[in-house]
């Protein structure tokens, strides 16, 4: 037995993106270092500009009350920047990118 963290793999869709969440990552923490955007504000889950669909899989969340109804959340909305993989997850996010390369060449620390 090891005790390496669990982590699960998140499909976004409907482009395709496969992500692995690691254990205590939210959503949006997994995708974002994965090199991919997706629409965020607060990273809090009260602001919803990250919401979007839970087409499999489950989750549980950071937060005692992410924002949404219950009638959303019976819909399958979720909240991505406070949410936790519980199994591997398909999510659609048709907004999802993958992050642009920073143009600007390096400059050393502290210029
Ligand atoms: S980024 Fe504000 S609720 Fe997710």
């Amino acid at each position: 037995m090891t005790d390496e963290p669990r982590a699960f793999a998140m499909v976004i869709e409907p482009n395709g993106h496969f992500v692995a969440v690691k254990d205590g990552e939210t959503l949006l923490e997994a995708a974002l270092r994965a090199g991919l955007t997706l629409p965020r504000s607060c990273r809090n889950g009260t602001c919803r500009a990250c919401m979007c669909r839970l087409v499999d899989g489950e989750i549980a969340y950071r937060i005692e009350w992410p924002g949404l109804t219950a009638e959303e959340k019976a819909e399958g909305w979720i909240l991505p920047c406070v949410a936790l993989a519980r199994s591997d997850v398909t999510i659609d996010q048709p907004d999802a990118r993958e992050a642009a390369p920073d143009p600007r060449p390096a400059r050393p620390r502290g210029f």
